[in-house]
């Protein structure tokens, strides 16, 4: 074992740069040399490289992004981009490559293992959290707080106003950081693109509500279940609420990693770099139920992570 590669991939989530810096550090530690390819997949096709060693890593811990930048690939989606991504990595004898990015990014993994002999190890990072395999992703910690932070200044608003926030938060397709950022922030509802929702019952409850004195709320919603502006409008049409729409968008992707994204960061970093040394590849570092974990690339691939339905049922209990 002499060369480590590491790319990141998909949408960036804070802490990437958290577990570049732990790869390389404990990469050089056990004495491998250390390559990043830069702009995702792209630069594993095009062998855009650049060395890494424990200096060039300073300074990057607190930083949200990633220093190697980061692309949606399409090319790495074919068997021509994928054939040419194993050569780049046979061209620079790569032993192992760890990529660090969700599950897209896992998927693009798995079906690069299948043509190469390179170890492949995934860490986990996206702000979705939605990897099987981990209870939480390098990011999601990050993330939920950066969208609770906004959400306390829209509450004060809110309760001045006496309305009603529709506050929209990632997740294209997955639920679980508007289950968090929902539970965490107190909102009256939660809406996730897992369960359907009914329009009347909204409105019940936002009526039965101001029944009791409750002049304002805040509905987190996920941006998967779609019109969250033409729900807003129903809402006013529906209750005698004035309703507005915060699209939290793309400042949850950015900004300094939580102490917790960076630890994960560096623990999935120390399993990951064990498991290379052991000759082991193929596999998905994770975290459950407190304890860093492994399982194959297939199984992280083929099953979908559930979203826990006694999160949203407490969630509404505590919204009385
Ligand atoms: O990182 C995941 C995610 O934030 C999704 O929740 C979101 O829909 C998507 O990325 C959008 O990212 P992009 O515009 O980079 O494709």
């Amino acid at each position: 074992m002499k060369k480590l590669a590491i790319v990141t991939s998909g949408g960036d989530a804070p802490g990437m740069n958290a577990a570049i810096r732990a790869l390389t550090r404990l990469a050089a530690w056990n004495g491998l040399k250390v390559i990043g390819f830069r702009r995702g997949w792209e630069g594993v096709i095009n062998n855009d490289r650049v060395e890494l060693d424990p200096r060039r890593v300073g300074g990057i811990l607190h930083l949200g992004g990633t220093i190697l930048r980061t692309i949606r690939c399409e090319e790495f989606k074919t068997e021509e981009g994928l054939r040419k991504a194993a050569e780049t990595l046979a061209e620079n004898d790569v032993d192992a490559l760890v990529v660090i990015g969700g599950d897209g990014s896992a998927r693009g993994a798995y079906a690069l293992s299948k043509h190469t002999d390179a170890l492949i190890v995934v860490l986990p990072a996206s702000i979705d959290n939605d990897v099987y395999g981990t209870d939480e992703t390098i990011g999601f910690d990050t993330a939920v707080n950066t969208a609770l932070n906004e959400i306390n200044k829209i509450r004060d608003t809110a309760v001045s106003h006496e309305r009603t926030f529709i506050v929209e938060v990632m997740g294209r397709k997955r639920g679980f950081l508007a289950l968090t950022v929902g539970l965490t922030a107190g909102a009256e509802i939660i809406l996730v693109p897992e369960v359907r929702y009914d329009r009347e019952k909204i409105y019940e409850t936002l009526r039965r509500n101001a029944a009791k004195g409750k002049r304002s709320s805040i509905i987190v919603a996920a941006e998967g279940i779609g019109e969250t502006r033409k729900l807003a409008e129903d809402i006013e049409k529906n209750v005698k609420t004035e309703v507005r729409l915060s699209v939290l968008g793309y400042v949850q992707r950015g900004g300094s990693p939580t102490a917790r994204s960076r630890l994960l960061a560096s623990l999935f970093a120390e399993k990951a770099i064990e498991l290379i040394l052991d000759g082991i590849g193929n596999k998905l570092i994770g975290i459950q139920k407190d304890e860093i974990t492994s399982i194959s690339l297939q199984e992280a691939c083929t099953k979908e992570k559930p979203l826990d339905p006694k999160l949203l049922e407490l969630a509404e209990k505590l919204a009385i």
